[in-house]
């Protein structure tokens, strides 16, 4: 059987992690402060801390350091739904696991569909309207759609926010991996009191240093400090110390660059490849940066049915119902393009085009 090309994990190949730069930053970290690096450090440590506030316009004070910014996700569903029934507005699809997340803690899911341009902001404003508790937005290639929310759209969601005095979590873990198009102003730029902003170093330098962040509003500062000590006491001490050092020593912007520049190739191959493979009618809006695709079949056509095929072909993805409850998505598949070198992909979606169309002419038979 032809070797495995997964399409399924939106995390970076082996060849994006910067070993050689996190084992010298390690070393860095221990020799000039291993008694900082190997204590407790409530709210995370602090020079990290002071290097995320800078770079989002906030004191140290503001930012809240996670093992993952999955965790901040539910501190968030914690704070805003534990024994405390409400509803969260978000985006058609969104992010699988922050569904999950968020319905564990008993929110009720009121999800607006997403347009080219970000979330349809009509629609959102009519949410808004019915007093959700919070709204929890991924504006910046989206995962799993890959779109990119436009400056008017931005602007309009936050006032629109503002204006129905509704919070929004702006989950940003991709917004640096910009292949082309000019740079946006997150929502927390254009709103930083009413935006909870979270992002992590998980796509822009490695999933396994589980750090995350969120940028707090002052009033949040102090429940969420709680919330945190008595999870953990404070967060990984020793991943932050050396992303510390890692980042004060000048080594986060080149990367960005490079694991972009990589990025863009795969994002490229896959579009070639998507061109020449799809069956004729699939539509999908090219990301601008990064790591998906989110591709719709043509009419007929059932992305969920065809998974077991894929699967058994070695070209696996995710299917879009994980990601939406609604009917179309079940014609709807999420391809990562972050962790295949982009001289497999065109093998890859090949590959997968071929067994899409088969799965078809069987399901008509
Ligand atoms: C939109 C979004 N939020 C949050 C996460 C969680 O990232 P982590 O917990 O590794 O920081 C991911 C990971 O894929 C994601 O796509």
């Amino acid at each position: 059987m032809a070797a495995s090309i997964s399409f399924t994990r939106g995390v970076p190949s082996a060849d994006l992690l910067p070993a050689e730069d996190i084992r010298a930053s390690a070393a860095e970290a221990l020799e000039r402060d291993a008694a900082g690096a190997l204590s407790y450090s409530p709210g995370g440590y602090l020079p990290l801390r002071e290097w995320i506030g800078e770079r989002h316009g906030v004191p140290a004070s503001r930012v809240l350091m996670v093992n993952g910014s999955l965790q901040g996700l539910a501190f968030l569903a914690d704070h805003f739904f534990h024994d405390r029934p409400g509803t969260i507005v978000l985006e058609d699809p969104t992010y699988d696991r922050t569904l999950t997340t968020f319905r564990h803690a008993g929110a009720e899911v009121r999800a607006v569909p997403l347009r080219e341009d970000g979330v349809d902001a009509e629609l959102f404003g009519a949410a808004l309207a019915e007093r959700p508790t919070v709204a929890y937005l991924i504006p910046t290639y989206q995962n799993p759609s890959g779109v990119c929310m436009s400056l008017e759209t931005r602007r309009r969601v936050a006032a629109l926010a503002r204006e129905h005095g509704v919070l929004v979590i702006e989950d940003d873990p991709y917004g640096l991996l910009r292949f082309e198009g000019e740079r946006l102003p997150t929502l927390h730029e254009l709103d930083p009191e009413n935006v909870i902003h979270s992002s992590s170093f998980t796509k822009t330098i490695a999933p396994g240093v589980r750090t995350g962040y969120l940028v707090l509003p002052e009033p949040l500062v102090a429940p969420f400090a709680r919330i945190s000590a008595n999870t953990y006491i404070a967060p990984n001490s020793l991943a932050e110390a050396t992303l510390a050092a890692y980042c004060w020593g000048g080594r986060f912007e080149p990367n960005v660059e490079r694991a972009t520049a990589e990025l863009k190739r795969r994002r490229d191959a896959m579009e070639r490849a998507l061109v020449d493979h799809f069956p004729d009618g699939s539509t999908w809006t090219t990301p601008r940066g990064g790591y998906f695709f989110w591709v719709q079949l043509p009419e007929g056509m059932d992305a969920g049915a065809a998974l077991a095929d894929a699967t058994e072909a070695g070209v696996p993805y995710v299917a879009g119902s994980d990601f939406t409850g609604s009917e179309y998505g079940r014609r709807c598949l999420r391809l990562a393009f972050s962790a295949v070198p982009a001289e497999q992909i065109g093998e890859g979606i090949e590959r997968l085009g071929g067994v899409l169309a088969a799965s078809h002419r069987t399901a008509a038979v």
